[in-house]
């Protein structure tokens, strides 16, 4: 497995597999790695000829209060993760790389931006935006990976990717959770032991809106309310939000006449998590 760490070097690499006829797909992360990215590796290792993993603690998309220096970084784990699902090429470049001096191109996705995330972390998308916007032009990946964990991200990058014509398909794989639930995340290492005893709920809840929907509960009111109650049983969990929404436009629902996602985030002392359940009509 190769690594690189400059921008002229990643583009070198790409334009000669792209000459090549190689079909590069992209994981794009933040290190730290996990079950979750690992699927998403597998993922690309099934569709693509090449995988790049992209290794990149991002700093625009973490506000000023957030974990940014606290973010954790494991280069020689992920490394060793990486090679062993067999990447082709780690990206891991230095901030100076790709925000060099003077930097002050910025992308943003206006609408889909503006709501859940978006009004918790103010500016979270728009440095999101930015780099997978940087990402896709350096690595130029047919195809790029994303989780469904976070779910307005994915959203709105394969909106992104499309109004800039960058010429990536987007993917979106499933959550790995847990045994008890809970979604995997690189923050959850974060966790004190009596968190991850109470963390669980955010799914527990959103299965019991998934469950109502199920029972036929068409009011958004309703399904709100239920995930708030099962939220309210831990005494530890503080909700930022929890909606019901047009998986498209993320824009909330009252009524659910056709597919949904429930998205929820809570907070527990400084640790936030999100998750988000698909749900049908029909189901
Ligand atoms: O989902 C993440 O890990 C990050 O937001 C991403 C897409 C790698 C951009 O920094």
């Amino acid at each position: 497995m190769q690594t690189i760490r400059t921008a002229k070097a990643m583009r070198a690499w790409s334009a000669a597999h792209h000459c090549e006829g190689v079909t590069i797909g992209l994981v794009p992360t933040m290190g730290a790695l996990h079950a979750g990215h690992r699927a998403l590796i597998r993922a690309a290792r099934l569709s693509c000829d090449a995988v790049v993993v992209s290794l990149f603690v991002n700093p625009t998309q973490f506000g000023p209060t957030e974990d940014f220096s606290r973010y954790p970084r494991k280069l020689k784990a992920d490394a060793a993760l990486c090679a062993k699902e067999g990447v082709d090429l780690l990206f891991a470049p230095p901030v100076s790389e790709v925000y060099p001096d003077g930097f002050q191109t910025t992308v943003s996705v206006t609408k889909l931006a503006r709501r859940w995330e978006g009004e918790f972390r103010p500016g979270h998308f728009e440095g999101v935006a930015t780099i997978v916007t940087k990402l896709c032009s350096l690595v130029r990946p047919q195809i790029a990976f994303f989780g469904q964990k976070d779910f307005q991200q994915s959203v709105l990058v394969r909106r992104l990717v499309e109004d800039l014509n960058l010429g990536t398909r987007v993917v979106v794989c499933p959550t790995v959770r847990d045994d008890d639930g809970l979604a995997l995340s690189s923050r959850n290492q974060s966790l004190t032991p009596t968190q991850r005893r109470a963390v669980p709920v955010l799914y527990a809840a959103l299965r019991a809106g998934q469950a109502a929907v199920r029972a036929g509960i068409r009011s958004a009111t309703r399904i709100r309310r239920l995930m708030r109650d099962k939220i309210a049983t831990e005494p530890l969990a503080r909700v930022e939000y929890l909606s019901v929404c047009d998986p498209r436009t993320l824009e909330p629902l009252s009524r659910i006449t056709r597919d949904a996602v429930l998205l929820g985030a809570i907070r527990l002392g400084h640790v936030r998590l999100i998750d988000n359940l698909l749900v049908r009509r029909d189901h």
